[in-house]
C-alpha cells in the first residue's frame, strides 16, 4: 500500500500537510547519503499516517485549523516510524514486510536498520525544537508528551516482547497493560500535542486524553484481529504471526467475537469522551469509527 492509498477523505488533508513537513524536514538535514535513504525508505515509503490525523483532528476539536499541530504530528510519526523499524528486528518480531515492502534491515541491513531507527527517535525531538510557531513553555510541554509516550511505547515492547508483570496480574490485565503501553501511549501523545499545540483548556485535554485512551487500546485490538484475519498483501506487513511467536492478544483471551465486543465497547466509550466538544470533535469521532472498522 502506498501512501496515497485513499481511506477515508477526512485523513486526505493532514495526511498530505504531514507528508509534507516531513520532506521539507528531511530535505534541511545533511546526513551521509545511506542514512537519508534508509530514512526516507522507513518513514515515507508507505503507511497511513494515523498518529498525524488524530494529532490534527484534536487540534481542530480544540478550536485550531490544524495546521499548529503540524509540527508534533511529524514528530509523533517519527518516532512511530522508529517503533516499527525497531519492532521489525531480528531480535524483536523478525519480520520482513512492512507497508507493503521490504522491511527496512531487509533492505538496507541490520545495522542500518538499527541506526536509523536511532535518528528518527533524535529528529522527533528536533523537528519541535527548530518549529518557530511554539514558546519555549508549549516546546516544553510537547516534549513532555512525546517523551511519555515515547517511554510508554518502549515499555509496552519490553513487555510484549520478555513479558516481566507482577505474578498476580491475570492474562486480561496483562494484555491491557501490553496494548496501552506500547500503542496506545503514542496514540494518546498525538492527541494530547494537538491540543498543546493549539493552546486549549485542560477541560478540552482531559476529554481528549479520555477517548485517546479508548481510541489507543481499540487500535491494537484491531491489530491483533487483523494478525489473525487478514492477508499479509492486504495489510502490507505479515500476518498470522502472533499466534506463531505465542504472543499475549486480545483474539488469544477473549476469541474473535470478545475482541469485537471489546472494539465496540470501547469506540462507544471514546465517542461519549469527546461528546461535551461538540461539533469541533465530529472529525474524532469519525476518526475512531474508522479505527474499530479497518482492516489495513
Ligand atoms: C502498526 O501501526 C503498529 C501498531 C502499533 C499496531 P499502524 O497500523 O498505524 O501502521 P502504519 O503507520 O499505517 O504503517
Ligand atoms: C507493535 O505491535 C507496536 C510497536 C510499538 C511498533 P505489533 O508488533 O503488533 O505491530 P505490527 O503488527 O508488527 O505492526
Ligand atoms: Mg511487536
Ligand atoms: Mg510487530
Ligand atoms: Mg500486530
Amino acid at each position: 500500500m502506498d501512501d496515497e492509498t485513499p481511506i477515508l477523505a477526512l485523513l486526505d488533508e493532514p495526511r498530505r500537510l504531514v507528508n509534507d513537513t516531513l520532506r521539507r524536514y528531511l530535505d534541511r538535514l545533511d546526513h551521509p547519503r545511506a542514512l537519508h535513504d534508509a530514512i526516507v525508505y522507513a518513514l515515507l515509503g508507505g503507511g497511513k499516517r494515523l498518529r498525524p490525523v488524530l494529532c490534527w483532528y484534536a487540534g481542530v476539536a480544540a478550536g485550531d485549523d490544524g495546521r499548529r499541530t503540524l509540527a508534533p504530528a511529524a514528530a509523533v510519526e517519527l518516532v512511530h516510524a522508529f517503533s516499527l523499524v525497531h519492532d521489525d528486528l531480528p531480535a524483536m518480531d523478525d519480520d520482513d514486510l512492512r507497508r507493503g515492502h521490504p522491511t527496512l534491515h531487509i533492505h538496507a541491513g541490520e545495522a542500518m536498520a538499527i541506526l536509523a531507527g536511532d535518528a528518527m527517535l533524535a529528529l522527533a525531538f528536533d523537528l519541535i525544537a527548530t518549529e518557530p510557531a511554539f514558546d519555549a513553555q508549549t516546546a516544553r510541554r510537547l516534549f513532555v508528551e512525546l517523551t511519555t509516550g515515547t517511554r510508554g511505547m518502549i515499555c509496552g515492547q519490553v513487555y510484549d516482547t520478555l513479558g516481566g508483570f507482577s505474578d498476580e496480574l491475570s492474562d486480561r490485565q496483562r494484555l491491557d497493560l501490553i496494548h496501552r503501553n506500547k500503542t496506545g501511549a503514542l496514540l494518546r501523545a498525538a492527541a494530547r500535542m494537538g491540543v498543546i499545540a493549539a493552546g486549549a483548556s485542560a477541560d478540552v485535554l482531559a476529554s481528549v486524553t479520555r477517548y485517546a485512551d479508548d481510541a489507543g487500546l481499540m487500535f491494537q485490538i484491531v491489530d491483533d484481529l487483523m494478525d489473525v484475519r487478514e492477508s499479509s498483501e492486504h495489510v502490507g506487513k505479515r500476518t498470522g504471526k502472533d499466534v506463531a511467536a505465542g504472543k499475549l492478544t486480545f483474539p488469544a483471551v477473549l476469541g474473535v467475537a470478545g475482541s469485537e465486543r471489546e472494539i465496540e465497547r470501547l469506540c462507544q466509550s471514546a465517542s461519549e469522551a469527546i461528546a461535551p466538544l461538540g461539533d469541533r470533535a465530529r472529525p474524532l469521532g469519525e476518526l475512531v469509527r474508522y479505527l474499530a472498522r479497518r482492516t489495513r
